[in-house]
């Protein structure tokens, strides 16, 4: 599958489920601003059916390479990057994993039994990666023991297979050329920024400036009825020249161990 029919299918599953996102994208496009994404990311568990190495085949058959690898200790999560091979326009690919073992008997059972159910022709499938959820209405009990247990989890098990978020490319921004107007701008809009770790994950010096606002609150089908829960989030990136001039390409794990919690449970005022 050619990488523009991935992203394309992605960016509509994503709107579609997410329509906030979609609205910062037209609040950009309407100012004149060309959107270029920075990278898109996927989250997974790394049951070997599902894993990192599962979710990045496509890409690496759309002329994808691997880059780069990071550790987040306390989320118990491994991640790697890929870039494409020839197009530097292309966004990068930023999937994860939850390191199941490392959590309680319960979880992994919940985990394996929602792996168990999914069909053998999905897992094959280059299409899994916008499957979404491919193991049944989630429950809601389910949902909150995952939760309390790993925010990650607990998402995962509802939405399965997205674009967990886009990524603005601050760097191909013209007038919102900074990650504070970029911030301004969505406050002023009246966007929630998530704020964990201050609203500006990462400096300068280290290349790489990030930001993101909060997942949407949508309605979500459950077995037990309908809840409201945090859906994808919007996330916006500027990057440095290191002390070659090139362009820093990679990710810092503290600043994206804060960026995860922009789907972290919180109620709708
Ligand atoms: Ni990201």
């Amino acid at each position: 599958m050619q990488k523009e029919i991935i992203f394309d299918k992605l960016w509509n599953n994503y709107t579609a489920q997410n329509p906030s996102v979609k609205k910062v994208y037209d609040l950009f496009k309407s100012e004149g601003e060309e959107v270029l994404n920075d990278h898109i990311a996927f989250r997974t568990y790394n049951d070997p059916r599902i894993s990192v190495d599962v979710l990045a085949r496509p890409f690496l058959k759309a002329g994808y390479e691997y880059k780069g690898d990071y550790q987040f200790e306390a989320k118990k999560l491994y991640a790697m990057h890929f870039e494409h091979k020839t197009d530097p326009l292309a966004p990068r690919v930023f999937i994860s994993q939850l390191k199941v073992e490392e959590f309680s008997p319960v979880l992994q059972r919940h985990v394996k039994a929602v792996v168990d159910k999914i069909p053998v022709g999905t897992l094959e499938s280059e299409g899994l990666i916008f499957a979404g959820n491919v193991w049944g209405t989630p429950s809601y009990e389910v949902y909150k023991k995952l939760r309390d247990e790993s925010e990650y989890a607990g998402w995962l098990y509802v939405y399965g297979f997205c674009a967990n978020h886009f990524t603005v490319s601050i760097n191909h921004l013209k007038k919102f050329d900074t990650i504070q107007k970029v911030n301004q701008a969505l406050k002023d809009n009246g966007f929630l920024m998530n704020d964990s770790g201050g609203e500006i994950k990462g400096t300068p010096e280290e290349l790489l400036e990030q930001s993101s606002i909060k997942s949407e609150i949508i309605s979500i089908r459950f077995q037990e009825g309908t809840f409201e829960i945090p859906g994808c989030y919007y996330e916006f990136a500027k990057r440095y020249p290191d002390a070659d001039g090139k362009l820093y390409s990679g990710f810092i794990a503290k600043s994206a161990d804060k960026i995860f919690e922009s789907t972290d449970f919180y109620k709708k005022d």
